[in-house]
């Protein structure tokens, strides 16, 4: 069974000569513990999508199932507990919270859902991510890298069951980008995630189990990777 799928799904921005199709009637499917990259033009459509998959923002028509469950007759505030507790956010723009620290900024989806953090899973994310000694530090005081990588803790601190990250290495460099799919690859098989990633490196995407291409807001091409 798909844990996500959207069925005509589309976005809609502006009206009349100024209206962007930003989705354009997409369906698409995705099975528990797949790992797709998303990829395709900028403007094309993909982070509008990813919102779509994690209930961020409402379409203009169609639908996102999430193990069959439609997200978005969810009530608001059901939909934001669903968001918490089963999915992940890497976003480009990292989305950390500037007074708190490091440390803070990791285990905050699980506090804000009033669990106890898990110390060992939390100190293998954070030494994997090579964090251990910037505990403390605020956000300010770190290089995009560093931040991206508190980003992707934070996503993997509540183990979700699915994972969506918008070009989460597109502030590495090589080395730190093959590091980091090397952890999401392997926390996805060790707790089933599913992971939805755009990308536009080429390398990472053919990690991907599969690649769907975006243009113009429809899905152009959807293939399996092969190695
Ligand atoms: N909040 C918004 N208001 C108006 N237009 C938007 C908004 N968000 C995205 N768009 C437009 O929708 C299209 C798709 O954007 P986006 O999903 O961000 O593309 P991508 O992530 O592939 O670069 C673009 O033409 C963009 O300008
Ligand atoms: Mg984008």
């Amino acid at each position: 069974m798909a844990v996500l799928k959207t069925i005509n799904l589309k976005k809609y921005y502006g009206t009349g000569e100024n209206q962007v199709k930003a989705l354009d009637d997409v369906n698409l499917e995705i099975e528990r513990g797949e790992f797709v990259a998303i990829v395709g033009s900028s403007g094309s459509g993909k982070s509008t999508l990813l919102h779509m998959l994690g209930g961020l923002d409402y379409p203009t028509e169609g639908k996102v199932l999430v193990d069959n469950k439609d997200i978005f007759r969810l009530k608001e505030d059901e939909l934001c507990i669903f968001r918490r507790r089963k999915i992940g956010f890497v976003f480009q723009s990292y989305n950390l919270v500037p007074v708190l620290n490091v440390y803070e900024n990791i285990v905050l989806p699980v506090e804000l859902d009033g669990n106890k953090v898990d110390k060992e899973y939390t100190k293998e994310v954070i030494h994997i991510l090579g964090l251990d000694a910037k505990l403390e530090h605020l956000p300010s005081q770190l290089s995009g890298g560093q931040q991206q990588r508190v980003a992707i803790a934070r996503a993997l601190i509540t183990k979700p069951s699915i994972l969506l990250a918008d070009e989460p290495t597109g502030n590495l460099d090589s080395r730190t980008s093959q590091d980091v799919l090397g952890l999401l690859k392997v926390t996805s098989e060790q707790f089933g995630q599913t992971m939805v990633m755009i990308t536009h490196n080429e390398e990472i995407a053919q990690m991907a189990d599969r690649i769907v291409r975006i243009e113009d807001g429809k899905l152009a091409e959807d293939g399996e990777t092969y190695e």
